[in-house]
């Protein structure tokens, strides 16, 4: 196996970093300082040490995690109730995050300790699909929906968006719906709940720009009030787990998330 790929199995770092950390020097194959990313290493019987700790292998895992909203994506936080809070000892293995959650998403989030699946997951050039259900203030015209689906321009660096898919679920006026949307954040909502349009659907994209659905249906004059991760690749968020809990992903699991099934 290269080198590179068993720190980053190993859970050392991203595949990125390993490579960074081998070539400034900070890993040893028995005990001689190597340079070389590429090279091959028999994981059974080397020893291999990253900043002089003998570096175990201990397998690959894989979670998937039904994020509340409330909880930030990161490891630690001084304020904040973090993802890893959830965890319990499964979070002390060297596992990360699969990209990031904002604090009021709620849904699907996937841990792993494999740093090359993470970078298939996340890598835009490899077009893992993910979904996301959204309620909006707002409506979505024929042309709205052409525009976000065709690519839209978000942020202030005026960034075109790939293509993505729409479709929309209910649409409205609030004093209507209310009743049927999954979130009590409606602070910014007009004082004339009777006349206030709102619209949910199913928003579909492939890349991970930051707040990236939220900013692609500001575009087009929505304010997303709630934001759920509902499936990324193939694989949906199980229904039968309650916010808060995480369970391990089957081979087959793994393999619908990479789009191989
Ligand atoms: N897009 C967003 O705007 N927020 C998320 O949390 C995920 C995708």
């Amino acid at each position: 196996m290269r080198l590179d790929k068993f720190l980053a199995e190993a859970a050392v770092g991203s595949r990125k970093n390993v490579r960074i950390y081998i070539k400034e020097g900070m890993v040893k194959v028995n005990k001689e300082l190597v340079t070389e990313p590429s090279m091959e290493i028999d994981e059974n019987c080397d020893v291999i040490e990253y900043l002089n700790e003998i570096v175990s292998y201990a397998g690959k895992l894989y979670y998937m995690f039904n994020k509340p909203a409330g909880c930030i994506t990161a490891k630690t936080d001084e304020i904040h109730k973090t993802v890893f809070d959830f965890l319990g000892e499964a979070g002390t293995k060297g596992i990360f995050h699969v990209g990031r959650l904002d604090k009021d998403t709620e849904g699907l989030l996937l841990f792993t300790n494999d740093g090359e699946f993470e970078h298939k997951v996340m890598y835009p050039e490899k077009h893992v699909e993910k979904t996301y259900f959204f309620w909006a203030l707002g409506s979505l015209s024929e042309e709205d929906k052409n525009q976000l689906e065709q690519g839209t321009y978000i942020g202030q660096g005026k960034i075109l968006t790939k293509p993505a898919r729409i479709e929309v679920d209910k649409f409205g006026v609030y004093e209507d719906l209310k009743h049927e949307m999954a979130t009590n954040n409606v602070n910014n909502i007009n004082s004339n709940h009777h006349t206030q349009p709102v619209v949910s659907g199913y928003l579909t994209i492939s890349e991970g720009r930051k707040h990236q659905v939220k900013r692609m249906l500001k575009s087009v004059g929505c304010y997303v009030i709630y934001l759920k991760r509902i499936s990324i690749g193939g694989l949906a968020l199980d229904k039968s787990l309650e916010k808060g809990q995480y369970r391990s992903l089957t081979e087959l699991e793994i393999q619908k998330v990479l789009g191989n099934l």
